[in-house]
């Protein structure tokens, strides 16, 4: 990457980041703790919702998750609307399928119940409602929405992608295959509903995929050089700690409720890390798996961040000693010996959670626009620590493709 590139893109950061500390910042309210979907009628109530458009996931109906809170509503006499069939990595016909329902349905707000998939097709669903003119399309990117959404209460049902508390929306265009965020504190939801109970019945590998996930928000947050501020570091540094201590307690025993509600709230907590100061390359490049791939996106955060890490060099060895040690793996030695040892913790556990080294499916026809897609998405934007370029792009997905 050419020094001048590089200057423009820290410069574009620097000044980014002044604007953004005079934007009026805010979390999603949390509402926590097991059976707190009980409350969910209320907070309708409280927001004047008489009738909410419910948005969710064919997984989550089969599973129990969706009927039980559905029962809540019935119980509490307050009629709904279903959305029911959001797939992963939602398209835009999913948003847009969305928004023709609440009307259709004369809805006055949203409860989204799901993983990032559902949360994320209703935020940008809400967007939309509140835009009526605009396409899906038109409002990726920072910024573009602008207006108050309508009373949106998240139930996050992974542990996760921190959605319930962020500012973004990741969206697939139909045609193209491109994923990309539309980013807006307008799409902070007003509650968020912590249940671990939800998540129970997580199956393990995607307890594995989604927590390494949050894990990846919270790392990449941290590895920032610009954007962070005292509470985000703090949430980053705690979500590591609790990801460490507890991923693999929910995995191995999905029952394990004080391991979950750890899990939730780190997840949330590397949300409002990474809405604040930025993810980083480890997300520009799985966001075009997704995209192209349908890959999970926890699945490709993870065989993808330590792979980075690896590749960011010394430059993070300060800031991954530090995480080496809150995470309790660091056994002495120098910095760049605890960086070592958090980047094979991470390898470690993955194996252990079975998650592979790479992916066998990425196409030589594909890796161009891979990279085009990754580099427009972290730069300028991202304060990642190392600027990529074409070639350092491309050496790392080539390290991802096995
Ligand atoms: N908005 C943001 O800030 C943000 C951040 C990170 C990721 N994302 C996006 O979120 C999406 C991924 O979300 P995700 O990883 O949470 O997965 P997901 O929402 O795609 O769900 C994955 C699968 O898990 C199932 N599932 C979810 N909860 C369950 C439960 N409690 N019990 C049983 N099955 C359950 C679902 O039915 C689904 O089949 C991606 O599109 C990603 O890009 C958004
Ligand atoms: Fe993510």
């Amino acid at each position: 990457m050419g020094a001048r590139k590089v200057a423009y893109y820290r410069t574009f950061q620097a000044v980014f980041n002044i604007g953004a500390r005079c934007l009026p910042w805010r979390k999603a309210e949390r509402v926590e703790g097991p059976g707190s979907i009980a409350r969910i009628p209320e907070l309708l109530r409280s927001c004047g919702v008489e009738k909410p458009l419910v948005v969710t996931d064919p997984g989550l109906m089969k599973a129990g998750v969706a009927p039980k809170i559905l029962a809540e509503l019935d119980q509490a006499g307050i009629p709904y609307a279903l959305f029911d069939t959001v797939a992963p990595n939602p398209s835009v016909d999913a948003v847009n399928a969305i928004r023709a329902l609440y009307r259709a349905e004369n809805c006055g707000g949203f409860v989204a119940i799901g993983g990032g998939s559902s949360m994320d097709a209703a935020k940008a669903a809400a967007a939309l409602i509140v835009r009526p003119n605009k396409e899906v399309n038109a409002l990726g990117g920072l910024l573009r929405v602008r207006r108050k959404l309508p009373p949106f209460i998240a139930v996050p049902t992974t542990a996760g992608t921190g959605s319930e508390t962020t500012i973004a929306a990741l969206i697939t265009d139909t045609a193209t295959h491109h994923k990309y965020a539309i980013m807006d504190l307008c799409l902070i939801p007003r509650y968020a509903v912590l249940d671990p109970e939800q998540t129970v019945g997580l199956p393990p590998h995607i307890t594995a995929a989604t927590g390494m996930d949050a894990l990846t928000h919270a790392v990449e947050a941290y590895l920032c050089w610009t954007y962070n501020t005292k509470e985000s570091i703090r949430f980053a540094e705690e979500a590591v700690q609790a990801i460490f201590a507890n991923l693999e307690k929910a995995y191995q025993d999905g029952k394990d409720l004080a391991a979950r509600k750890a899990l939730m709230i780190a997840s949330y907590k590397a949300g409002f890390a990474f809405t604040r100061a930025g993810v980083g390359n480890v997300h520009a490049i799985a966001h075009t798996l997704g995209g192209l791939y349908n890959t999970a996106h926890g699945l490709a955060n993870a065989v993808i961040l330590p792979i980075v890490l690896e590749d960011y060099g010394e430059k993070v060895h300060h800031k991954l000693a530090r995480l080496a040690e809150l995470a309790g793996v660091a056994h002495g030695g120098s910095e760049a010996d605890k960086a070592r040892a958090f980047i094979q913790a991470i390898y470690d556990m993955n194996a252990r959670m079975g998650i592979p080294r790479g992916f066998d499916f990425i196409q030589d026809k594909d890796i161009p626009q891979m990279i085009r897609w990754a580099l427009a998405e972290a730069n300028p934007l991202y304060p990642v620590p190392v600027v990529y370029d074409e070639k350092r792009c491309r050496a790392v997905i080539e390290r991802v493709r096995v």
